[in-house]
């Protein structure tokens, strides 16, 4: 695992955007996996200020998003679907038809219906492998070492599934949803780590002190299910870029 120390979230910002630029450029038809959170929002600007001062030909860049609620409506606007349409498709200006996030399947689908649920996974991964898989997947980390909706305990084979949402992550998102936890939803599908671990190039970002014993245990723990990210121990191709306070804990 290759770990980046930056100043600040835009000099790793610049690193992603650079990155991905000349993979456009070489593969106009590159697939990026997407990420929501605060982590990756520099990254976006900089990776659309790249696409429009060098006019890069984005028409045919796919993108897959990691997570996703279930039970929102697409236009909600905590819904991921619209939380990457306004930090990602717009602003790099991607074709929307290509941009997909996991829960677009679920629309309208009630938690009963199980044969839909159980399947909307696999299918989201079947379309990520006839994309060609993902060229770059882009990922923040939680302070207790989660990635995407992987929570400590996920399993580091999984693939995309509906899960229940762990009940600190509903309290810690309900600041999202007017402070009251009735409006925050109980489920939400997830790309697995198993599917992540997949992407040929992982980029995970992590700023501020909170996230420093996330980072020490992905990048120095022992592989493990405890923290989920550690499972990029495993990646051949993984780039951590970590600002100063969040690698104060390596050694
Ligand atoms: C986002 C996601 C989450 C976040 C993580 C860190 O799609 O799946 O795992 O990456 O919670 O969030 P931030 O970047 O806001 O600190």
């Amino acid at each position: 695992t290759e770990v980046i120390i930056v100043k600040n979230s835009e000099q790793a910002g610049a690193i992603y955007a650079r990155c991905v630029a000349d993979l456009i450029i070489q593969k106009p038809n590159a697939v990026l996996g997407l990420a929501t959170g605060s982590s990756p929002l520099t990254a976006y600007q900089a990776l659309a200020s790249l696409v429009h001062q060098e006019s890069i030909d984005v028409s045919q860049v796919h993108g897959y998003a990691l997570d996703e609620y279930i039970g929102l409506p697409l236009a909600h606007p905590q819904s991921y679907h619209a939380t990457i349409q306004r930090t990602v498709t717009e602003p790099l200006g991607l074709n929307p038809e290509y941009v997909h996030v996991p829960g677009d399947a679920l629309q309208g689908a009630p938690l009963s219906d199980g044969e839909r649920i159980a399947q909307a996974g696999p299918n989201y991964d079947k379309a990520i492998q006839q994309a060609g898989g993902i060229d770059v997947q882009i990922l923040g980390i939680g302070t207790d070492g989660h990635v995407g909706f992987n929570e400590p305990g996920s399993s580091l084979a999984s693939g995309t599934r509906v899960k229940t949402l762990a009940e600190q992550t509903r309290i810690d998102n309900t600041r999202f949803f007017d402070n009251d936890i009735s409006q925050v939803p109980t489920h939400c599908i997830t790309q697995g780590i198993g599917t992540i671990l997949k992407a040929r190039h992982v980029i995970l970002l992590a700023f501020g002190e909170s996230k420093a014993e996330a980072i020490a245990q992905t990048v120095e723990g022992g592989i493990s299910s405890f923290c989920p990210a550690s499972a990029l121990q495993l990646h051949a191709h993984a780039t951590i870029i970590v600002d100063e306070k969040a690698a104060s804990l390596l050694q």
